[in-house]
């Protein structure tokens, strides 16, 4: 299905773009509800767009990674849109994992005590941190895959 913003992207595409930057924006909004000390709705807000993006990992970005990135990852891994896709993709697990570990940790009990991290604002910073570089890289994968001139 084509997609809506003219560059000739899928609507998938279309759609997981326009989803990954509100998704964005809700997670800076939600740091700075932590820095004004309201918590719990900071942790709604951050644990809601975690698995939100759960849900277009697996309707989006992971069903289009094993038609259009892996097989040709052998073959053409020298060209650099695949790279990027691929380094996305490693970098996009890792943000995903990591968040998921912390609102384990921030918002349950079910890990024991040496499995549970104390300096809490250094791992979500560092978790913002990553998860921006896996946005950007998911925007870059956009254009070289749909945006003259980088088809
Ligand atoms: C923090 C997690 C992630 C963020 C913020 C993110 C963000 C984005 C954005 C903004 C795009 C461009 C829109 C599009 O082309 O669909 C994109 C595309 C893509 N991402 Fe991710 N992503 C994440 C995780 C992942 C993971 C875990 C994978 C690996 C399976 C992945 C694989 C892809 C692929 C293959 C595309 C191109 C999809 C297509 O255009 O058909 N991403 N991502």
């Amino acid at each position: 299905m084509k997609g809506f913003l003219g560059t000739g992207a899928t609507f998938g595409a279309d759609f997981n773009l326009v989803v990954q930057l509100i998704m964005g924006t809700a997670l800076i909004a939600g740091a700075h509800l932590a820095k004004q000390k309201r918590y719990k709705a900071h942790g709604i807000c951050q644990t809601t767009v975690l698995l939100l993006n759960l849900l277009m990992i697996g309707l989006v970005m992971w069903p289009s990674f094993q038609q259009q990135v892996k097989p040709a990852l052998s073959e053409v891994f020298h060209e650099w849109y695949y790279e990027a896709a691929a380094i996305h993709a490693a970098l996009g697990i890792a943000a995903e994992l990591l968040g998921l570990y912390i609102v384990i940790v921030a918002g349950t009990n079910v890990l024991p005590q040496w499995l549970r991290f104390q300096h809490w604002k250094w791992w979500m910073r560092t978790e913002l941190v990553l998860w921006t570089i896996v946005l950007l890289t998911g925007v870059g994968t956009y254009c070289a895959w749909y945006v003259a001139p980088f088809r």
